[in-house]
């Protein structure tokens, strides 16, 4: 099938590469010119793992290419995808501008039938506003009095996967789910995902919206919970990674996203529970369960932030190590991570920060000022008086902290995602400080 993806961003360009894998022609599309040659030349403007190698193979077999021009895409392809932005406005409403202009391109330059679908998290109605929007901007041409004479319809296929896993969540998806008003766009998306041979949940446009919003929500709400119990765990000696394997053996709870820390960041959570908030005020509901979520959220960082205070006595002057700046680790995604806001509230103290993260380095460079960037995880703790790690890279895993020991000035380790070995790292001479560890350790 021709598909056109307008948005090549983390999602979009996931979405077009692996779409192209499974054997369909895939143009990607966007609005930077500077994206489009870079993805031209082989290569990617972001990092996500297996991503560039599949994309070679499917420009190599042809079946893979990128345009700045939406309407030559719209010309050629049935089915649009939009993974274009909905970053949240300062009243935390998603701001839906990127998504009403293309809609209108799209219409602008439509000959034919077309299947327009929304991949972006989007408010519950947004399906409804994109065929008004292309309604009123269809040329002349296809005007008869009211009625439209070039049929095309709406759909809302949320996306699930995961920056890091991107490429494995959408060859092996739990679910895919189809909203659609119409028998002929269910086949189109059928048809489209077949060769993954998936579990498909088709339903109206507005359920599958509100399918996105939930499931996010409910994860996020998942790492609140937890973070919540992590600091009782903290005050009565108990130990939460126990307690999240002892609920997560039960299968109605399940162990993923018991992972208590610095909280969620990323691209989605933190915008998606913002606009689920802002979406149920709008429709007269008071969701006060997630804006507890939000706090403790929020609350985590500055807690932690705290717990370095306390154990360094004067936070002015002294050398904090980073290690990780990405929202999580195999990405280089720094939006909204927990790392750029407790570096920032450490040096709003007087703190001198050094930092190292094995691919965010560079996007942080954009957002950090006055900190020193290094280029691995040994440089950045020498004559440290303590370091953080905030994302948990499988790297750190293999360091050996003999040397990290003999390289900084005092050993206390703030392990802000109960990553590490505390035990050992305690037995080799460290302070070890983790998240809801109790007395445990
Ligand atoms: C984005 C949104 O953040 C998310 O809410 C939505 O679910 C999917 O799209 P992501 O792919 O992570 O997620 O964003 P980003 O990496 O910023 O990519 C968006 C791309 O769209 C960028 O490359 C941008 O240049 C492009 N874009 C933006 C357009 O092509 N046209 C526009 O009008 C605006
Ligand atoms: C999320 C959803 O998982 C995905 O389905 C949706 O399509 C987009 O949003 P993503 O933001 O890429 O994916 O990463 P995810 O793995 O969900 O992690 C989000 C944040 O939560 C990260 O900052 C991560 O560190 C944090 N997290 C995750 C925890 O703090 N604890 C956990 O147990 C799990």
């Amino acid at each position: 099938m021709k598909i056109t993806i307008i948005g090549s961003g983390y999602v979009g360009l996931v979405t077009g590469v692996c779409l192209s894998n499974i054997g369909h022609q895939v143009i990607c599309v966007d609005n930077n010119p500077d994206k489009i040659k870079t993805l031209k030349k082989g290569r990617l403007p972001i990092y996500e793992p297996g991503l560039l190698e599949l994309m070679k193979e499917c420009v190599k077999k042809k079946r893979l290419s990128f345009t700045g021009s939406i309407g030559d895409a719209t010309k050629s392809s049935q089915v649009i995808f939009l993974a274009v932005p909905t970053p949240p406005k300062s009243n935390g409403d998603a701001d839906m501008t990127y998504v009403e202009n293309v809609a209108r391109q799209i219409a602008q330059h439509m000959d034919s039938y077309k299947l327009i679908v929304e991949k972006s998290t989007v408010p519950a109605e947004t399906g409804k506003k994109i065929r008004r929007t292309i309604n009123l901007n269809l040329a002349k041409k296809y005007k008869h009095g009211n009625k439209i004479l070039l049929d095309f319809d709406v759909a809302s296929n949320p996306e699930f996967l995961k920056e890091g896993s991107a490429v494995h969540d959408f060859m092996n998806p739990d679910r895919i789910v189809i909203g659609v008003e119409s028998k002929k766009a269910e086949q189109l998306l059928r048809e489209i995902y077949k060769p993954l041979k998936p579990k498909i949940l088709v339903t109206n446009i507005a359920s599958a919206e509100m399918i996105k919003h939930s499931s996010n929500s409910f994860l996020a709400m998942k790492i609140s919970f937890i973070n919540a119990v992590a600091q009782i765990c903290d005050r009565v000696g108990a130990d939460v990674l126990k307690v999240a394997e002892g609920m997560g053996l039960d299968k109605r709870i399940g162990r993923q996203f018991l992972d208590a820390g610095v909280g969620y960041g990323g691209s989605c959570f933190p915008k998606d529970v913002d606009a689920f908030i802002r979406l149920s005020e709008q429709n007269g509901y008071d969701f006060s369960l997630l804006k507890e979520v939000r706090r403790i959220n929020d609350q985590q960082r500055h807690w932690f932030v705290r717990l370095v205070e306390e154990k360094l006595w004067n936070i002015k002057d002294k050398t904090i190590g980073v290690w990780g700046v990405a929202f999580k680790p195999n990405t280089d995604d720094i939006r909204s991570a927990a790392a750029l806001e407790i570096i920032q509230l450490l040096q709003a103290e007087g703190a001198k920060i050094r930092v190292y993260d094995p691919k965010a380095l560079e996007n942080a460079k954009k957002i950090l000022h006055g900190v020193t960037f290094c280029d691995n995880a040994y440089t950045v703790v020498e004559g440290c008086d303590c370091l953080l790690l905030l994302t948990e890279w499988p790297e750190f895993k293999d360091i050996d902290f003999v040397q990290i020991r003999d390289a900084m000035r005092q050993t206390v380790i703030f392990d802000g995602r109960n990553f590490l070995d505390a035990l050992y790292l305690r037995g080799i001479g460290f302070e070890y400080f983790g998240t809801g560890r109790g007395k445990a350790l």
